[in-house]
């Protein structure tokens, strides 16, 4: 049997085995077993597809395939036969994190190919491989790949780290950023060029790097076109905290600049975080028929205990609800797509409340969206607690005197606690949290979408309480709930 066949056929032997106490309602998880990097994130043929690095046998990392849904709203995703599995000799310990392209009416991936030393694990060496479709659908790998072999990694920089390819196409030509690191272990992103996918040549590593930005290799870069300005995203491993960013141990950054693609030469400012919460990785953009930038990302990080491992629930690993990127102030704002106001149900509201202490709401849930406006108050600390039950809660909490904003979820649940803050800019007198509340995970949008922070929490199934928070008064001016799905 093939290893397409052989995974297809476990995933379905072993279905019934998921434990649905914390499965996503709304955002997309794998269907069993494993799942990280979104992988091959393209609108083709005016539908919607989203891959992912998959390990179906079980709900720890392992060899990697390339597991596959699709959707017509970015919200709703069916799930595909596994579109990669690691059975040829250039990738048969992995098909690691890649990207998609339409070409000729069909869809290539462009993934690499991991492949372990005989016996030690420390050795391996990448290598990008071409895989394409007709229909979108069944992939058939390149006869000649890798297409950008060990050969075409320039002195100095790494064939063992060399990997996460991201194609994209411009002035006719497709050009592949590649992440790696140079010989001193900086991160380091490859560019190359081709005019059929298939035949490649090097031209530059497009960014300096002095080492300040992380220890390691820069992984899944990504890059695009936003009001004029080319937008860099790269997953820098081991990044040192600066302030409120960048406290994961891995993080993803962006950089508004320039691509001078002719010289390969990026010229641009400060990274910058995409999310300042807990679980927000590997990040890919596509650009869909109506032009807009939609972001996904792995809403997990790198060795977080994850409870639904622990206990046994054979699934781990979902992504975020995919977002709108705009610029704005010089900044990357981040909005939840629009379509997801097509599954709002039971609205619930709230107009001009006075709130002393704390007051719990009317309704309910695990599964909603929220947006409340509160008055800017400087003497007082406020916030939502959500998924309140017996001695647990998670905290959103804004401390106007600091222009500081917190997520707290020191006792939400099961696993990692901690708290993730985020400064936000002064707003004209109101502070507006927009959160979004999945079975376990929380996306919360402040100001709209000037910051973003993302993170799961495990709570009881029975934690539903909504809560609304100051340590003195404070005037509430609006609230809408509505369930989602
Ligand atoms: C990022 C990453 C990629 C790699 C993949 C392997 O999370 O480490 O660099 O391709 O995951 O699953």
């Amino acid at each position: 049997m093939s290893l397409l066949r052989k995974a297809e056929t476990y995933i379905l032997n072993n279905k019934t085995k998921l434990v649905d106490t914390w499965r996503p309602q709304y955002h997309l998880a794998g269907e069993y077993g494993w799942i990280n990097d979104p992988n091959g994130f393209i609108q083709y043929k005016g539908v919607y597809h989203q891959f992912y690095q998959h390990h179906p046998y079980s709900s720890s990392w392992g060899p990697m395939h390339w597991g596959h849904a699709i959707s017509n709203d970015l919200v709703k995703w069916d799930y595909q036969p596994i579109a990669l599995a690691p059975d040829k000799p250039y990738d048969h310990d992995g098909c690691f994190s890649g990207s998609a392209i339409e070409h000729d009416g069909k869809l290539n991936l462009l993934y690499t190919g991991h492949v372990y030393g005989d016996s030690d694990k420390s050795k391996y060496n990448q290598t990008q491989c071409l895989a394409s479709s007709a229909d979108g659908i069944r992939f058939k790998k390149h006869s000649k790949n890798p297409v950008i072999g060990e050969s075409m990694v320039p002195n100095g920089f790494s064939s063992a780290d060399f990997r996460d390819p991201r194609v994209i196409r411009r002035n006719g030509i497709f050009y592949t950023l590649v992440g790696s690191q140079n010989d001193l272990g900086y991160g380091q992103i490859l560019l190359y060029k081709s005019k059929d996918l298939k035949s490649w040549q090097y031209v530059n590593s497009i960014l300096e790097n002095n080492g300040s930005i992380g220890k390691g290799t820069w992984e899944c870069p990504d890059l695009f076109s936003l009001s004029g300005h080319d937008v860099l995203i790269f997953s820098p491993q081991y990044m040192m905290p600066k302030g409120t960013e960048f406290h994961n141990l891995h993080s993803s950054v962006y950089i508004i600049g320039q691509l001078d693609i002719e010289k390969g030469i990026f010229i641009g400012g400060e990274p910058r975080s995409l999310d300042q919460g807990f679980d927000f990785y590997a990040p890919q953009v596509l650009v869909d028929d109506n032009k807009r930038c939609i972001m996904t990302a792995w809403m997990d990080m790198w060795e977080s205990p994850m409870p639904t491992v622990e206990r046994e629930h054979n699934w781990a690993g979902m992504m975020i609800l995919p977002r709108e990127l705009k610029i704005k102030k010089g900044r990357i704002n981040c909005s939840p797509i629009e379509e997801i106001k097509n599954y709002r149900k039971n609205e619930f509201k709230l107009t001009d409340v006075d709130i002393e202490n704390e007051i719990e709401l009317l309704t309910s849930g695990d599964c909603y969206e929220l947006k409340a406006v509160f008055e800017n108050n400087i003497s007082t600390v406020f916030g939502v607690k959500i998924r309140v039950g017996a001695n647990e809660e998670t905290i959103l909490r804004f401390i106007p005197e600091m222009q500081l904003f917190e997520f707290d979820r020191n006792i939400s649940g099961e696993g990692v606690g901690g708290i993730r803050q985020a400064k936000v800019e002064p707003s004209d007198g109101k502070f507006i949290l927009h959160i979004f509340v999945d079975r376990s995970s929380v996306e919360v949008f402040i100001n709209d979408g000037e910051k973003v922070l993302s993170g799961r929490i495990y709570p009881q199934e029975s934690s539903t309480k909504i809560k609304l928070f100051c340590d003195k008064s404070l005037k509430l001016l609006e609230l809408l709930k509505w369930d989602l799905i």
